[in-house]
């Protein structure tokens, strides 16, 4: 097998992680605006009765929503295929876990998404919320260990 390269690897990684970054900014501010209509009207939090504008913004939120899913997915299959092929094995720093984590909160986030019109689960949107906050945190931190991880190979 014709294993990739480091330079192709982290050259990949870095613009999809700046997709990453695009994407959840987006996020960030078509859901607040989002929360702003919501909260202004006061309605009820159901579909029924909304306007044009807030499904908009939430079709808009949720496909944003399921390319950061996917470019997250993907930052994962690269690091893993990269490491491997480079190394044989898994685990040579803290980017191992913050990546897991990354995953691990963006896939709970989603899920927590499709749960909030769900008229049982009032917990959903802040469960949503709070996912985010610490999502945020996570994408950090994976940032921050994978740029440390790339000076170990650039001369
Ligand atoms: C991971 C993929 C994501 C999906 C599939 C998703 C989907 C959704 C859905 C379906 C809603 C409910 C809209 C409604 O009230 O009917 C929502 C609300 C919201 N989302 Fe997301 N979202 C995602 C990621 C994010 C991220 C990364 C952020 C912030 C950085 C975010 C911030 C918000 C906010 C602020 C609201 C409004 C909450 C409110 O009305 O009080 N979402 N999202
Ligand atoms: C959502 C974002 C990201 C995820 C989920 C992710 C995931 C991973 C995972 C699971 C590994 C295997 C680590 C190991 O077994 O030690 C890895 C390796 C790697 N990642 Fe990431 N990564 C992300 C972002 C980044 C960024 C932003 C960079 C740098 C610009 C980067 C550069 C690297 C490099 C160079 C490796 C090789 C590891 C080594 O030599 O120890 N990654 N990534």
């Amino acid at each position: 097998m014709n294993l990739p390269s480091f330079i192709w690897l982290w050259r990949i990684a870095a613009w999809s992680m700046g997709l990453t970054g695009f994407l959840f900014v987006s996020l960030l501010a078509i859901g607040g605006w989002m929360r702003y209509l919501r909260l202004q009207g006061e309605t009820v939090p159901s579909l029924d009765g909304q306007t044009s504008t807030f499904i908009g913004l939430r079709r808009l939120h949720f496909a944003l929503g399921v390319g950061l899913v996917l470019t997250v997915l993907l930052l994962l299959s690269i690091g893993i295929v990269g490491t491997l092929g480079h190394f044989g094995s898994l685990g040579h720093s803290a980017h191992l876990p913050a990546g897991l984590t990354v995953v691990a909160l963006t896939m709970a986030s989603a899920w927590s998404a499709t749960q909030i019109n769900h008229p049982q689960k009032p917990w959903a949107r802040s469960l949503h919320l709070t996912l985010n906050g610490l999502l945020m945190v996570a994408l950090g931190l994976v940032s921050w260990s994978g740029w440390l991880v790339v000076q170990k190979y650039l001369p």
